[in-house]
């Protein structure tokens, strides 16, 4: 069996800077090995830690989606330590992943769902992840009606700008992308993300909410949701908490009884309501 610990070593093929204020970078990550390409099967909604020599670990969820064969896609928000170093790093550089952990998405539930996708902020890598499966002409006839919302505070800190420009004309997906307030130079939507889903009113029946934001979002928006009649179960949120190990060793992620590491991140609304306020 595989030590959980040792990371995969990995090499920066790419870096796209994602925003205006140049503080959110995705980096393209290449296998050294091909057996750990093998091993690394993951489905989205999952996340992986990343290493540097010198710098330690962090947690970041995987951005890109297992359709997209051949590498893997992590947007970082410069932060501290970890962040930092990674954002000074240019292609070629070696580092580690270690993953993929964590629960994904329910994929098995959301099969034959529509399926309504909320995100705000640099939160939505994940669900990046999950539109682009989703999407895919392999995966498309699986899910019913796709509707997404994407928010962030102004056009220049949307991320995946040419991913965004061709889900919005896509047929597979209804997506809005929208900004806090008004912007020269911007034709789309203004409004915040929770008012934006309760103007688009999507349908509850036989759906399934994906929730990925900073908590003030999710606060706002869940009684939206319960509003438009989804019911608790069918309201799945992701959670960022603090994590250490990343493989429930060490206690630095609980939730009540939960560690968001293992059991998470990904939880139904159900499930949250029922632990302390700790996330
Ligand atoms: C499951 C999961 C998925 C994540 N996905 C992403 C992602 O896709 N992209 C991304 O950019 N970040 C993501 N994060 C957050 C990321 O792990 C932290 O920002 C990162 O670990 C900070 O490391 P650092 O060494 O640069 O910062 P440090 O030097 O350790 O800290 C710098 C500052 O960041 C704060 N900080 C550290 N960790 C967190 C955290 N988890 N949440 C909030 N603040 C923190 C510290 O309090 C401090 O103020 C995720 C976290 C988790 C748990
Ligand atoms: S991060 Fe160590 S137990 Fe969850």
């Amino acid at each position: 069996m595989r030590n959980p610990y040792l990371p995969m070593p990995v090499t920066i093929a790419e870096v796209t800077v994602e925003n205006d204020a140049r503080d959110i970078k995705t980096f393209k990550l290449v296998f050294d090995k091909d057996e750990d390409r093998a091993e690394f099967d993951y489905l989205p909604g999952q996340f992986a830690e990343l290493s540097l020599f010198g710098s330690g670990e962090s947690p970041i969820g995987i951005a890109s989606s297992p359709t997209e064969q051949g590498h893997l896609l992590f947007s970082v928000k410069r932060m501290g330590v970890l962040t930092g170093e990674l954002h000074a790093s240019a292609p070629g550089r070696k580092i580690g992943v270690r993953g993929p952990l964590g629960h994904p998405f329910p994929w098995e539930r959301l099969q034959g769902k529509d399926l309504l996708i909320v995100s705000g902020g640099f939160a939505f890598t994940t669900l990046r992840s999950a539109i682009t499966y989703m999407i895919d002409p392999a995966n498309r006839s699986r899910f019913g009606k796709i509707t997404a919302v994407y928010g962030a505070r102004e056009p220049g800190e949307l991320l995946y700008k040419q991913a965004l420009r061709q889900w919005e004309t896509s047929r597979d997906i209804e997506f809005t992308a929208t900004i806090d307030r008004p912007k020269d130079g911007w034709n789309g939507r203004v409004g915040l993300v929770p008012n934006v889903v309760k103007e688009i009113g999507p349908s509850a029946d036989n759906a399934i909410a994906l929730v990925c934001g900073p908590p003030i979002m999710i606060k706002f928006t869940i009684p939206v949701l319960v509003e438009l009649g989804f019911a608790k179960e069918d309201i799945v949120v992701s959670l960022e908490n603090r994590m250490k190990c990343g493989i429930g060793k060490c206690g630095r992620c609980n939730v009540g009884a939960k560690y968001v590491c293992l059991d998470g991140p990904v939880f139904t609304w159900a499930e949250l309501e029922k632990l302390p306020a700790e996330y």
